[in-house]
């Protein structure tokens, strides 16, 4: 009953990539399983994201295209060229901050997710109606969903935070190669010690407010950030850490505290957890999904399940490790942070050997691994699965 793949006949969609090259030239996928795919890389394992869409795993704190702006280290791990423009995946290291990050502003056209890894970031948005400027103080697991045509702004409050997600549609990170600078680093070091001791002026945002504009940043230098926030949120007549939150309706910027949002759970293969952070509702014509997934370990009498899905899908380590076998290539076990992109039609299966692990999904369209999961299983109301196998 499961609609997943267990044939190989969808490789036969792997056409599309196969002007991958090998960049040794050589077709060096080592499984003797007769389905080898001509023409993709002999490694999964990129350091930057690829100019194509293809399968590959970057890990955390990988060269990623870093830029730097205003003291603060933008990676891209999935950028517009490696996912045909389904999303940009980004995360963003910095040290506290006494002033805003960044300038107030607008995307008309994309949807960007501020989710926290870890530290604390205060994020501020305001919806298109201008009727209420609501702001969050986001720990760690905790989501923003800043939809298109909200004013928001952030501000780093922790030395060691780093906050980011998926933007959507993807390119547009094309902003910050513009605005930003080129970052090298021998030792992959989140951000830049020194960083912490400098302060970043804003004023520059306002001289190129015109040249973001073409990159979809239109600034709002009116709008003044409220800075009435009690226990982390403002106004006062809002829940955060202290009851349930659901995703607003299409349209609306809505805030999630980490595991307060809806819940599912899947018992097919072990016990996983799905939260919901952006459905098909909230997502509307830009179709796309993200979860976290909370995953045991997979039974002894259970077969790990292939997925076979048209979109591109895209899996990132928040906690615990992950092995995940995409197409013929070799098991990638992925520890925090760690991303694996698969492209539409590209079989893959993942699975833990960590008794506890979570992870990001982030789908192209509404079918992807979240959506079956919740549609094939049921809603729950705990963090945490349950003490015995079903
Ligand atoms: C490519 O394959 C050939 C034949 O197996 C081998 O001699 C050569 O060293 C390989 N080149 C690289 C770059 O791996
Ligand atoms: C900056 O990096 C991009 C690729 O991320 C590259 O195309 C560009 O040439 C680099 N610019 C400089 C000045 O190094
Ligand atoms: C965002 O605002 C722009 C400019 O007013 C408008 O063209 C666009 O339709 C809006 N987008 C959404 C999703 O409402
Ligand atoms: C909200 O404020 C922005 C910026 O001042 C303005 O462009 C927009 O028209 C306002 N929207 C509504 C619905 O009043
Ligand atoms: C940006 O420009 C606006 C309007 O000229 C001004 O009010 C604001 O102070 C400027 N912001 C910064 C950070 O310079
Ligand atoms: C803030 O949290 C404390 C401790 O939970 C609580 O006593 C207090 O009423 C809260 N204040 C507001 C304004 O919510
Ligand atoms: C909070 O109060 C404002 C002003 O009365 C109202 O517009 C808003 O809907 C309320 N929000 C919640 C979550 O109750
Ligand atoms: C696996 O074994 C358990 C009992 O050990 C049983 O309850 C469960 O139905 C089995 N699952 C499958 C998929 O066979
Ligand atoms: C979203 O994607 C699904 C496929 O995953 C497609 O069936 C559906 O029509 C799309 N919806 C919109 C609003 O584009
Ligand atoms: C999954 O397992 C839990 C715990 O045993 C159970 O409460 C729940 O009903 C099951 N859900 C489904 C959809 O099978």
């Amino acid at each position: 009953m499961l609609s997943l793949a267990t044939t190989v006949t969808g490789l036969l969609c792997l056409g599309t990539l196969i002007a991958a090259q090998s960049p040794t030239g050589n077709q060096t996928n080592t499984n003797t399983n007769t389905n080898t795919i001509t023409g993709l890389p002999a490694s999964l394992y990129v350091d930057n994201a690829p100019d194509h869409l293809r399968p590959y795993v970057i890990r955390q704190y990988a060269t990623a295209q870093s830029t730097v702006l205003r003291g603060e280290v933008f990676r891209f791990y999935i950028t517009g060229p490696s996912s045909n423009n389904a999303f940009t995946l980004v995360t963003v290291n910095a040290p506290q901050n006494a002033v805003l990050n960044v300038l107030p502003h607008i995307h008309e056209r994309h949807f960007e997710n501020f989710y926290n890894y870890k530290g604390r970031f205060q994020l501020w948005a305001q919806g298109e109606d201008n009727t209420t400027q609501e702001t969050r103080v986001l720990t760690q697991g905790d989501f923003g969903a800043v939809v298109r045509n909200s004013t928001h702004t952030f501000q780093m409050m922790d030395p060691d935070s780093q906050m980011g997600g998926a933007i959507v549609p993807g390119g547009f990170e094309a902003v910050f190669f513009a605005i930003g600078k080129n970052r090298s680093s021998t030792t992959h070091t989140p951000y830049d010690p020194h960083f912490a001791s400098e302060t970043y002026p804003l004023g520059s945002s306002n001289s190129t407010m015109s040249g973001e504009q073409s990159f979809d940043v239109y600034n709002q230098p009116q709008f003044t950030p409220r800075r009435d926030a009690l226990n982390g949120t403002a106004p006062a007549n809002t829940t955060w850490h202290d009851g349930p939150n659901a995703l607003a309706p299409f349209g609306q910027p809505y805030f999630i505290a980490n595991g307060f949002g809806p819940k599912f759970i899947n018992n097919e293969t072990g016990y996983q957890i799905i939260q919901p952070l952006v459905t098909a509702e909230q997502s509307g014509d830009l179709n796309f999904t993200t979860s976290t997934i909370s995953l045991s370990t997979t039974p002894e009498n259970v077969t790990i399940p292939t997925w076979q899905i048209r979109e591109t899908v895209a899996l990132q380590v928040l906690e615990g490790m992950l092995w995940v076998q995409i197409a013929e290539y070799d098991v990638a076990v992925m520890t925090v942070g760690d991303v694996a992109l698969v492209p539409g039609g590209v079989q893959f299966r993942y699975w833990t050997e960590t008794w506890f692990a979570k992870m990001m999904v982030l789908c192209q369209g509404s079918n992807g691994v979240d959506s079956q999961l919740i549609a094939r299983g049921g809603s729950y109301d705990a963090v945490v699965f349950p003490n015995e196998w079903v």
